[in-house]
């Protein structure tokens, strides 16, 4: 038996541009991704009973086990489960190749990090991380734009968190080409993640942009290279490019989150913005210090469930470790 460790990182877009929605529903975005340092951690077994199985366990910013979430996580229909559902993609590929007398039986085991319906890409880096693991343990050899490919059939961020980085996404947000390689000894920006106490659905997000802004999006052009410079530099040149498109219909799904931003304007971050589709709001830190006195600070705010210090940006999915067992 074989047993296979990879990891992928959470993300935050320091950009997000949308378009009106095609006919397929989906939106044309220009957005740069930033993955940060909250990694999911997914370790795939060959098991000889066959189907797949998935435990997932979810941990507090200070290592213990988020009791809640991991309740949550077990009540998941599995099929619906991102990591799942990327090793069955593999897995149809590995019943061809040499094993695939073991292909039939798996078993996963997430560690979660990433906070769950937040906007961060949680579930984007499970499949991510599988994709990467079961890769390896099957020894299918799919390079990264193969990866990269079935990525985007699972999840328009998946791509994202397989690239690392700062990156920029076209499309749906799910072609992409890394602006910055991730580099975990060089921490460029530094976050205060704010968690909000209920999760928001990306797709009532973008309906409510369809319902009210859509109609004035403007056309899409990607970053300059001034712009593309800015992101990559500093935190001081990086405040003033920050924008996403979803933080106004978020904040008329969810009036409570202009509270959070507020909170952390006047705290002192450099800017604050919502991450993603949201909930959570994301306030960039002058440094790890920083970072760590906004935490402390906003952790009490009322509309904020928990308050996470990150930093990117951190590297793709990628191998931890590899056994025979
Ligand atoms: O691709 P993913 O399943 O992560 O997307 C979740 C939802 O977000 C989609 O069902 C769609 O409603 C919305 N979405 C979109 N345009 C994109 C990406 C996502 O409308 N480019």
């Amino acid at each position: 038996m074989r047993e296979v460790r990879a990891s992928a990182p959470g993300k935050v877009n320091l950009t997000l541009r949308v378009g009106a929605p095609t006919p397929d529903g989906y939106h044309p975005l220009v957005t740069v991704f930033e993955a940060l340092n909250l990694r999911e951690t997914v370790t795939v077994r060959t098991s000889k009973a066959p189907g797949v199985r998935v435990e997932t366990i979810a941990y507090l910013p200070d290592g213990s086990v988020d009791e809640a979430t991991t309740r949550a996580m077990a009540d998941l229909d599995p099929q619906t489960h991102l990591a799942v559902r990327a090793a069955r993609v593999l897995q149809r590929l590995a019943a061809a190749g040499p094993w695939a007398s073991t292909a039939a039986g798996l078993s996963i085991r997430v560690d979660k990090r990433v906070p769950v319906a937040g906007g961060m890409a949680g579930g984007s880096a499970d499949a991510a991380a599988a994709l990467v693991a079961c890769n390896e343990l099957w020894e299918l050899g799919l390079g990264a734009d193969q990866l990269e490919t079935i990525g985007r059939t699972l999840g328009a961020d998946v791509p994202a968190c397989l690239a690392g980085g700062i990156a920029l996404g076209t499309g749906r947000g799910d072609h992409m080409s890394v602006l910055r390689k991730g580099d975990e000894a060089v921490a460029q920006h530094h976050w205060v993640m704010l968690l909000a106490r209920e999760g928001l659905s990306t797709p009532s997000v973008f309906r409510e942009f369809d319902r009210i802004d859509a109609e004035q999006a403007p056309a899409l052009v990607n970053p300059s290279p001034e712009e593309v410079a800015a992101l990559c530099a500093g935190p001081e040149s990086l405040r003033h490019c920050l924008v996403n498109d979803l933080q106004a219909p978020a904040l008329r799904l969810r009036p409570e989150l202009a509270e959070t931003i507020a909170a952390a304007t006047d705290a002192g971050a450099l800017a604050v913005m919502l991450s993603g589709s949201g909930p959570t709001v994301a306030a960039l830190a002058r440094d790890a210090e920083h970072a760590h006195t906004l935490a402390a600070t906003l952790s009490d705010a009322p509309t904020v469930a928990r308050a996470i210090p990150a930093h990117g940006s951190a590297c793709g999915a990628r191998i931890e470790s590899t056994e025979a067992i």
